[in-house]
């Protein structure tokens, strides 16, 4: 196929893009967003600090922008992310134990009920290891409430959105032989082994460059799949777009059959949290650049 989420289509996968809800008035923008994706993650527009400013008060017009975008035009939806350390409303980044706990509890549940229906995966949890070699949970928060934050939080979410997929995404966690890799890993195994409800992990995988690709990713994904769970790669975007490692990370990710999706972060160089790095698929004019082609052939390689 010629587009993005078409050739990905045709091997039962999606291809997806982050979209930002003030951009989507600019047509060049959503023009390639809709053309050549086939899910979408909103940037920002559905993390905590934006769809609850304030304690019991919900906001969802702007998330709402971006689910009515996608699914207008056929489009699926993954949300991002229910409960995460950081894009705290102030409320709750001043908030601590049993209160906290409880207040993520409904934040989760709100959220979730909201969109039920309208989400095929959930961003339930979002990076709480710790980087480095310790292999620990992350300091925050939430994580003061209790170990247990994380499945109390999945729970949440499969109470409030049974058919919506709940995942755990987190950064760093590309290489095998990582500490923080092999703590994401024992957590997903633990969870699967008593019953936690978690249908796949999120892989981010914000690259470097040509030689910093991880040459055990491959090992990394079909090792998470081998648990149980999907895997998708959800927020990918490389230094300078190296053509060679975007297709290196379709290969990977088609190599394991329960690599369902990747998600780039962003449509265009312009778009980019890393916009300095060029770190996309589309130049900041919207012309295609050399590592589309590359990930266009790698999809249609299959
Ligand atoms: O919307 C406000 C605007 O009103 C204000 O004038 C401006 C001034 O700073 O800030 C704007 O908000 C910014 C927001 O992006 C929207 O552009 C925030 O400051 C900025 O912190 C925020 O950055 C986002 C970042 O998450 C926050 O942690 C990035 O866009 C977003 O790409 C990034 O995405 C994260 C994923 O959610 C999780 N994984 C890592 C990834 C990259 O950091």
């Amino acid at each position: 196929a010629s587009t993005l989420g078409a050739s990905a289509a045709e091997r039962g996968r999606y291809f997806g893009t982050a979209i930002a809800a003030g951009r989507l008035s600019n047509s060049q923008y959503s023009t390639i967003a809709a053309r050549e994706f086939n899910m979408i993650t909103a940037e920002n527009e559905m993390k905590w600090d934006a769809t609850e400013p304030q304690q019991g008060r919900f906001s969802y017009s702007q998330g709402d922008q971006i689910v009515n975008f996608a699914l207008s035009r056929g489009l699926k939806v993954r949300g991002h992310a229910l409960a995460w350390h950081a894009q705290q409303p102030d409320w709750a980044r001043n908030m601590s134990g049993q209160a906290l706990r409880n207040a993520m509890l409904n934040h989760v549940t709100q959220v979730a009920t909201y969109y039920r229906g309208k989400i095929h995966s959930w961003d339930v949890v979002n990076e709480a290891f710790a980087d480095g070699g310790s292999g620990a949970r992350r300091d925050s928060n939430l994580q003061r409430t209790g170990n247990d934050w994380i499945e109390a939080a999945f729970r949440a979410a499969r109470a409030a959105d049974p058919n919506a997929k709940l995942c755990y995404n987190d950064y760093n966690t590309d290489n095998w032989n990582d500490a923080k890799t092999q703590a994401v890993y024992r957590m997903v195994q633990d969870f699967k082994s008593r019953g936690v409800p978690i249908d796949c992990v999120g892989l981010q995988s914000h690259f470097t460059g040509g030689s910093n690709y991880p040459s055990n990713y491959r090992t990394t994904l079909s090792s998470f799949a081998a648990l149980g769970v999907d895997v998708q790669i959800t927020e990918l975007d490389i230094t300078n777009a190296n053509a060679t490692a975007y297709a290196n990370t379709v290969r990977d990710c088609y190599a394991v059959p329960r690599c369902n999706g990747i998600t780039v972060w962003g449509v265009r160089d312009s778009d980019s949290w890393r916009s300095n790095e060029s770190p996309l698929l589309f130049d900041g004019s919207g012309n295609k650049k050399a590592a589309y082609n590359s990930v266009l052939s790698a999809l249609n390689e299959g």
